[in-house]
């Protein structure tokens, strides 16, 4: 008795590729970049190889570079010089991400889609992501949102293609439609973080954007690491409110929420491939566990298949160098 079904007979040669259903493409890339204006060289990031801080006047050559290589969208995060309790660097006309994006805007135009995270943690003196408080160490979800609509204005006016808030406050796209539609930038999208967990994931990245907080943690706006329902229940919320593009983040550890999401809802769906998932990889690469281009490719491989039509990732780079 031998099997009649044989799957391996299109596992060899040319078929092999003829029958592969994902495929990874620079095109799919979004590429993170952190903008300091305290600083006037680059500042590597010793937990993410490769990924440093620069200075706003250096912000459109590595957007550039980007471009050169064919990667179509990067997503801003700005490091302010000042920081207070409510996080004012985050909005005014010459703060730190509107600077950068004029920067990479009159050098690259419509050769680099700009993407700016909003949200208030860079730009607190507390870390938190919204209004605090301090009395009772709590984050106050509606005195935040008329910020975060602000600082999406002024990204947008700067000339931000697409804002990308982070911060899981409930009614924040909501109120973000609502400021950019009055400043007319009605044409402006929002790409929300809609099921964005409470992750130690995030570890090199408070390092990064020097975002880490001065009590307690961010449990109380994002989400359970336990829960996938309530995911679900984020992202109809969010396209309820007027996203366009919902996020789930991070991605390897949650392929289950992102094959949800999309699946039930089928919208344009990105997934960020985190700073510690980043970092894992390039630290088994360094100490020759892992073959670091395979691992990285398998990876963003399998986030693609579970169904995210962009990666936000801190491969971009290395990836589009790969594929060329
Ligand atoms: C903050 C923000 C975080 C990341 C993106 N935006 C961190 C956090 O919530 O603490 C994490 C990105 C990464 O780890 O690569 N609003």
């Amino acid at each position: 008795m031998f099997p009649q079904v044989r799957m391996r007979r299109l596992r060899s040669g040319k078929i092999r590729d003829m029958i592969r259903e994902t495929s990874l493409s620079v095109d799919d890339l979004i590429y993170p970049m952190f903008v300091d204006e305290n600083i006037d060289s680059p500042l590597a990031m010793s937990s993410m190889p490769g990924i440093s801080r620069l200075p706003v006047e250096m912000a459109a050559d590595d957007a550039k570079e980007a471009a050169e290589l064919g990667i179509p969208a990067v997503i801003l995060f700005g490091i302010p010089s000042t920081k207070d309790d409510k996080g004012s660097s985050a909005w005014g006309e010459d703060d730190v991400v509107q600077r950068a994006v004029r920067e990479i805007k009159n050098e690259l135009g419509k050769d680099m889609y700009v993407i700016t995270d909003v949200c208030l943690c860079e730009y607190t003196s507390h870390g938190h992501c919204g209004v605090v408080d301090m009395e009772h160490e709590q984050i106050l979800n509606d005195p935040t949102l008329p910020l975060l609509g602000r600082t999406a204005v002024s990204h947008a006016l700067a000339g931000a293609d697409m804002v990308a808030p982070s911060g899981m406050m409930d009614g924040m796209i909501t109120a973000i439609r609502d400021a950019l539609d009055k400043s007319n930038c009605s044409d402006v999208p929002i790409m929300s973080y809609a099921a964005k967990y409470s992750s130690a994931f995030y570890g090199p990245f408070r390092e990064a954007a020097d975002s880490g907080y001065s009590f307690g943690d961010r449990s109380s706006y994002q989400m359970d690491p336990a829960n996938s329902d309530e995911a679900v229940r984020e992202a109809e919320l969010d396209i309820l409110e007027g996203a366009d593009v919902i996020m789930v983040k991070p991605a390897l550890p949650y392929l289950d929420v992102l094959y949800r999401i999309k699946t039930e809802f089928k919208m344009p769906t990105a997934a960020y491939n985190v700073s510690g998932e980043f970092a894992m990889l390039k630290a088994a690469a360094r100490l020759g566990w892992l073959d670091e281009n395979k691992v990285m490719y398998e990876s963003l491989l399998s986030i693609k298949r579970a169904g995210a039509d962009m990666i936000l990732t801190y491969f971009a780079k290395d990836l589009a160098r790969m594929l060329k």
